[in-house]
């Protein structure tokens, strides 16, 4: 069964329902769909010591690697409500997408309006740092 970029970012609104953002106030869902067209789901859970907060898109790679994915095919994340726009992922999570990406992986970023943009990792992370071990 194909999951279509909809489905993807209805998955991820969904998960954006159970963030705990208590200190923020800024609730974060993501959704992945792995090289095996399993989903997986994330999102940020904040904590009285702030940075030890997690982004959605942190547990969602959480959650493809403990069942054995290996490659992102597409992620969405859902989270703003329009102004300034579409959340879309971090610096950090840019890093952490890049680790589980490929150049034809889709990163969807969706906020509260019906309008949602696609960016490869390469347009988000530019240059960004390898380890060839
Ligand atoms: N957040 C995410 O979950 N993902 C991002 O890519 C951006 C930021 C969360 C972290 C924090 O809980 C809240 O959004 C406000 O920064």
């Amino acid at each position: 069964m194909t999951i279509s970029d909809q489905d993807l970012i209805n998955a991820a609104k969904d998960a954006r329902d159970n963030a705990y953002c208590h200190y923020s106030g800024f609730a974060v869902g993501a959704a992945i769909i792995d090289d095996n067209g399993h989903l997986y789901v994330g999102c940020n859970v904040e904590n009285a010591a702030y940075p030890l907060g997690n982004c959605a898109e942190a547990a969602a790679i959480a959650a493809m690697v403990l069942e054995g994915g290996k490659r992102i095919d597409r992620i969405a994340v859902v989270g703003g409500s329009g102004d300034p726009g579409p959340c879309t992922p971090c610096g950090g999570c840019r890093q952490r997408i890049q680790e589980f990406a490929d150049e034809n992986t889709v990163i969807i970023a969706m906020d509260d309006s019906k309008d949602w943009q696609r960016y490869s990792i390469a347009e988000l992370l530019p240059a960004g740092f390898h380890l060839d071990l």
